[in-house]
């Protein structure tokens, strides 16, 4: 990629940042299926195989055209098109044509693909160059299973990200008092990791004092960690992905690290762990839900006029930039 000064940056951030960026939850993907995504403006197809492997392709045959996404099938390891009968691996390469040989063009477009923490996630990037990988956060049993939820929204990546940063929003919109932070921004080449606390209040509960860790891979991977009353750790997944020029599915996901021992203890806590779970949820879904209006009719502007408690905006801008190319202006 170029250097940030070599690019004529207009107002607005080109609209398909490069990156890692999530197209469906795992969890919509038993073995075998497979399901039309989209993403940067077009159709892209996601599956799995009979093995449970995962990948994602251009969505239509490169014999005649048709859309793999309607009517095509997975077939052990392999994908059908229901047009003709052609089959292809998972590499792209045509494996069977029933008129005999395949022609050496028959190839489906593969996009790199990765299966994190209970999300797929795809690759856009440069013709040639090897992505970065998102450091994945440990998955382990204790683990519970994600809850999920997409939200549209009229914005970009950079904008809903750039949330992360904006301490100042988070007391006027949010309602949270005493931000504070408890690590500074630190930036290591497309990662960010930052920590900061706050007071919440609940009904009922009063005020709850929260620090979250904060880690951004790029501007499609955002995951916050904290541990709540009770002490259990959980984790919110936000995770955009651009689909149009100004359209973001907002990729919502958030899990909680069971604090039951064994299949008893398990049995036990279950329900109050769903209950957690469904309530965390909900407060995150909530206070998207609060951003929405504004991310969905905001302006960008290149040149902000930043005040003292806006939190590292201009840092974390300056880090977005790696993720365009001259070209791209
Ligand atoms: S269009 Fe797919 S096999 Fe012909
Ligand atoms: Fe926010």
């Amino acid at each position: 990629m170029k250097s940030p000064a070599a690019r004529g940056f207009s107002d607005s951030p080109p609209p398909y940042p490069y990156g890692w960026f999530a197209v469906a939850f795992s969890s919509e993907l038993s073995n075998g299926k497979m399901l039309t995504a989209r993403f940067i403006d077009r159709d892209i197809v996601v599956l799995r195989t009979a093995s449970g492997a995962i990948s994602a392709i251009e969505a239509y045959c490169p014999h005649l055209g048709a859309h793999l996404g309607h009517g095509g099938s997975v077939v052990g390891e392999e994908i059908r098109c229901p047009f003709h009968g052609f089959q292809f691996a998972t590499s792209g390469r045509c494996t069977f044509s029933p008129y005999g040989t395949p022609p050496p063009a028959a190839r489906l477009g593969v996009l790199e693909a990765r299966e994190i923490c209970g999300v797929v996630m795809v690759w856009h990037g440069p013709s040639g160059e090897t992505p970065w990988e998102i450091e994945a956060p440990d998955a382990g049993p204790e683990w519970r299973p994600l809850r999920t939820k997409k939200l549209t929204l009229h914005s970009h990546p950079q904008e809903v990200t750039e949330n992360s940063v904006d301490f100042g929003h988070l007391s006027e919109l949010h309602g949270f008092r005493n931000v504070r932070v408890v690590r500074d921004l630190a930036a290591d080449g497309p990662r960010l990791r930052t920590s900061y606390a706050f007071t919440r209040t609940m009904p009922l509960i009063g005020g709850i004092d929260t620090e979250i860790d904060i880690r951004v891979d790029g501007l499609g991977f955002s995951l916050v960690e904290m541990t709540i009353p009770g002490g259990w750790a959980i984790r919110q997944l936000v995770l955009t992905t651009p689909v149009g020029e100004r359209g973001v599915v907002a990729h919502i996901a958030t899990s909680l690290r069971t604090r039951a021992k064994g299949l008893v203890g398990r049995a036990v806590w279950r329900p109050v762990e769903t209950l957690i779970e469904r309530a965390i949820l909900y407060a995150v879904v909530l206070e998207l839900r609060r951003d929405q209006p504004i991310w969905d009719n905001k302006k960008y502007l290149s040149r902000p006029a930043l005040a003292a408690g806006d939190g590292p905006i201009g840092r974390y801008r300056r880090w977005a930039r790696q993720f365009y190319s001259e070209e791209m202006s």
